[in-house]
C-alpha cells in the first residue's frame, strides 16, 4: 500500500542515488536553521544539511520560513569557491527545481519563489555568503513545500507539492534529483540563465508590478522579463530600467 505521510529522510538513501558526490549528506531531526548551522560552522567541506523540522526557519528578506516536520524539504547546500556566487545564481537553481518538478503550472516570479497558478508559493531559496580566508562560502537554503498540513498558518498564498499533484513525493529521491541537479550546475559553473528557458516560466512577464527595496521604497513599473545579470528589467515611463534587488508583488488593477 502507498502511504500517505511522507517517508523519512535518510542520508544513505539519499546518496546512493546521487550520480554527483558531496563530502557529506548531514540529516538532523530537529535544527533552528540549515542555513544557519553552515554559517555557525564554518567547515570547509562541501555538505549537504537537511532537516526534519527546522525550529527558526529563515526566509528571505529577514522573514521567517514555516518548517513544520514531515512537511517538507528543508535543506541547505554548502558551497565553497574563490569568489562570491554570480548575481544569476538563485534564478538558475530556480529554473532547474521547476524543470526538475516537471509539473503543470509551476512558474517563477523573480527572483527565485517557485509558484503554482502564478501565485500559490510552493518553494523559495535563501542564498547567503560568508568569506572564510580566501575562499567564498556559498550556503544555498531550499525550502519546498511536500504535503503541509490544513491549518499552516502563512501570510502568504501557498501550495506543496501533494496539492497540486496528488502525488506524495519520497523526499530521499526527490532530494537526490534536486542535488544532482544543483551540482551539475556547481560543478561546471554554468550560471547563464537560458532567456527563451526564462520566458517560458516568467509568471511576471509583461504585468503591472511593484518592487519594494529594503529600505522601504518602491517603484512601479511593467515587468519585462531579466537581464544577462538576472536583474529585473521594469519598464518605468517608457524607459526600462534593471533592478538587481527588491521583493516584487503583482500590482492589482
Ligand atoms: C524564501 O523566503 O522564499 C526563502 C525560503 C528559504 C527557506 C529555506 S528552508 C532551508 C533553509 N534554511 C533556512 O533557514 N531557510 C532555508
Amino acid at each position: 500500500m502507498i502511504s500517505s505521510h511522507l517517508n523519512s529522510l535518510n542520508a544513505i538513501q539519499i546518496r546512493d542515488q546521487m550520480k554527483h558526490q558531496l563530502d557529506d549528506i548531514l540529516v538532523f531531526e530537529n535544527i533552528p536553521s540549515t542555513n544557519q548551522f553552515f554559517l555557525d560552522q564554518a567547515i570547509l567541506r562541501k555538505q549537504v544539511c537537511l532537516a526534519n523540522f527546522q525550529s527558526n526557519g529563515k526566509g528571505r528578506q529577514g522573514k521567517s520560513w514555516l518548517s513544520p516536520p514531515n512537511s517538507g524539504l528543508w535543506l541547505s547546500l554548502q558551497w565553497f569557491e574563490n569568489t562570491p556566487p554570480p548575481s544569476t545564481l538563485g534564478l538558475k537553481l530556480a529554473l532547474t527545481l521547476v524543470e526538475t518538478l516537471n509539473i503543470s503550472n509551476l512558474g517563477i516570479k523573480w527572483s527565485n519563489d517557485i509558484v503554482w497558478k502564478e501565485k500559490y508559493k510552493l518553494a523559495g531559496f535563501l542564498i547567503e555568503t560568508k568569506q572564510i580566508g580566501k575562499q567564498w562560502q556559498w550556503i544555498i537554503g531550499l525550502g519546498l513545500n511536500i504535503k503541509m498540513l490544513e491549518n499552516h498558518q502563512v501570510n502568504q498564498l501557498w501550495t506543496d507539492l501533494y496539492r497540486i499533484s496528488g502525488k506524495v513525493f519520497d523526499r530521499n529521491q526527490l532530494t537526490a534529483q534536486i542535488l544532482d541537479n544543483f551540482l551539475e550546475i556547481l560543478n561546471k559553473k554554468d550560471f547563464e540563465i537560458d532567456q527563451a528557458a526564462w520566458k517560458k516560466y516568467d509568471v511576471l512577464f509583461q504585468k503591472p508590478v511593484v518592487l519594494h527595496f529594503s529600505n522601504q521604497s518602491s517603484l512601479e513599473g511593467i515587468a519585462m522579463g531579466i537581464s544577462e545579470q538576472g536583474a529585473l528589467k521594469l519598464q518605468i515611463n517608457n524607459e526600462i530600467k534593471a533592478f538587481i534587488s527588491g521583493d516584487v508583488s503583482v500590482r492589482l488593477t
